[in-house]
């Protein structure tokens, strides 16, 4: 590299390492309250058939073009971009940006699960858990309403969890990253399949898995399902934004790339799974305790861990212990994705400025920190929240994913990766993985397209103008500008932009 100290580029020990890492980054919040519901909603059984194609012809390709870029270029998002080309710094900052967007409402929801492990123990919510997080938890007036004090209960475990985050960085990668993944990891899976196991064993459980994994065929024929399909594995595989380009920068020069792909990519969709068959026998067994269709207490995301998931939890036998364990394992998955994501945003800062890890750290988690309790530990924030995560998805993930891999197709950029990712890996990719790779422009490109006819169509959730055009549009195109001035801003101390250097710097260097 530079021949500086401060920038020695960190590695995982192994593959094991980073395979536990990716895993940690994939599986997260998206898993266990957006998966389910997106699976119900959209053709129960049947939506397995698009998500299975979503996976194989995106998330596992991608997965493996984000692998070879990390790897074959070997920096932060803006400085692996770079090395493949002066123009393409820019889409390495708007990843970037993206994940600062998305760690400032990731850390909240953490806190709120935090919380509501604890309210599990006595069910503090009492008989009305949505009055209770709205008005007693987030002392919102109802559930779209904008104000701006301060929330004790929030803004605690808020920075706590970004207290936490920022140490775990500055532990660095190996340390850090995949030692909290390695702790986090198989405690989350262990609490969740013991979730899983006392969820099927209640009454109603069997009416929530008929209710989830009923197909209906028709919807294959709608073009939203396959949307919703491929959405779920760009957010729940943790690709197009920078995560694993970061990565799997981190990796030693001889490391099996494809191989860690499918280890990755089946190991997410079956966690994925799983958390379906949790959380839809829980949903069974109260739509049947209240004499409900499932469809009537369905819902995902914080309708499903905030609302749902608490009154579930004062009906259930051993209902504080399912509290615990869902709540739980929302705050451990989640927490190694957050990880993940702030990873993105210290590594671009630590090779931009050629600093050391802790400086990189500190410089990234106290303004974080800080805007995300000023904007989430007020009553503002539930909406904020929505917001920018609908814009977020559509205007950090699938825009910029749509710009990056075309502009790699049209670079012609392919066939290097590909004899890349061939020289080092088990599984080797072909025509099959170029063809898909070149599918899924298409369908990033159809995405950003439906979704931006039906933002503009009307008001996202009916929120005023003015919020919408700060908080969604002023923000995704902020995103851009700011990249884009960011990518303007020099290197310190003449980072080598040589991928040649890079390689043979690392020679010897294998797993
Ligand atoms: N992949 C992460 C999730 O599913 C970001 O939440």
């Amino acid at each position: 590299m530079s021949g500086s100290k401060t920038n020695e580029r960190a590695t995982f020990n192994n593959r094991r390492a980073f395979m536990v890492a990716a895993i940690g980054s994939a599986v997260g919040l998206g898993n266990i309250w957006r998966f389910p519901y997106i699976a119900f909603e959209n053709g129960g059984g049947a939506f397995l058939l698009p998500y299975l194609v979503a996976l194989l012809t995106a998330g596992i390709p991608l997965l493996l073009l984000d692998y070879a870029i990390g790897h074959r270029y070997r920096g932060s998002a803006p400085l692996a971009f770079r090395r493949l080309g002066r123009w393409f710094e820019p889409v390495g900052w708007w990843n970037v940006m993206t994940n600062v967007i998305i760690c400032i409402y990731y850390a909240v929801i953490i806190g709120w699960s935090a919380s509501y492990a604890y309210y599990s123990l006595n069910a503090a919510w009492g008989a009305d858990p949505q009055a209770f997080f709205f008005k007693d938890f987030l002392n919102m007036a109802g559930p779209e309403a904008l104000g701006l004090d301060f929330v004790g209960k929030v803004v605690g475990p808020l920075i706590g969890v970004w207290l936490f985050t920022c140490i775990i960085m500055a532990l660095g990668v190996q340390k850090g990253v995949a030692g909290a993944s390695s702790f986090f990891m198989p405690l989350l899976l262990i609490m969740f399949i013991i979730m899983v196991g006392i969820s099927l064993t209640l009454p109603g459980a069997a009416k929530g898995l008929d209710a989830l994994f009923t197909p209906d065929w028709s919807k294959l024929s709608d073009p939203r399902v396959w949307v919703a399909a491929y959405g779920q594995i760009f957010f729940s595989l943790s690709i197009c934004f920078g995560i694993m380009v970061t990565y799997s920068s981190y990796l030693k020069k001889k490391t099996d790339l494809g191989g860690t792909g499918l280890v990755v990519g089946f190991a997410n969709s079956s966690f994925e799974l799983l958390a379906g068959i949790g959380v839809f026998a829980a949903l069974g067994f109260i739509a049947q305790a209240n004499g409900q269709a499932v469809s009537q207490v369905a819902s995902s995301g914080i309708g499903l861990a905030f609302i749902a998931f608490p009154t579930i939890i004062n009906q259930a036998p051993m209902g504080a212990l399912i509290g615990v364990l869902f709540f739980g394992s929302l705050v451990f998955a989640g927490i190694t994705s957050m990880i993940s994501i702030v990873e993105v945003i210290v590594a671009a800062i630590q090779d931009k400025l050629n600093i050391g890890r802790v400086n990189a750290t500190l410089l990234v988690c106290i303004p974080m920190g800080i805007i995300s309790t000023l904007l989430f530990g007020t009553t503002t924030g539930l909406p904020v929240l929505d917001v920018l995560d609908k814009f977020v998805n559509t205007y950090g993930i699938v825009a910029a994913g749509f710009v990056y891999v075309l502009a790699i197709i049209v670079l012609r950029k392919l066939p290097e990766l590909r004899n890349h990712l061939n020289a080092l890996s088990s599984v080797r990719v072909g025509a099959i993985w170029t063809a898909s790779v070149i599918f899924t422009v298409a369908m990033l490109g159809y995405m950003l397209y439906q979704d931006t006819i039906g933002l503009l169509k009307e008001n996202y959730s009916k929120y005023p103008d003015d919020f919408l055009n700060i908080f969604g549009w002023g923000m995704s195109i902020g995103l851009i500008v700011i990249a884009v001035l960011l990518s303007l801003l020099p290197w310190k101390h003449g980072q080598n932009f040589n991928v040649k250097d890079e390689h043979e710097h690392e020679q010897g260097d294998k797993e």
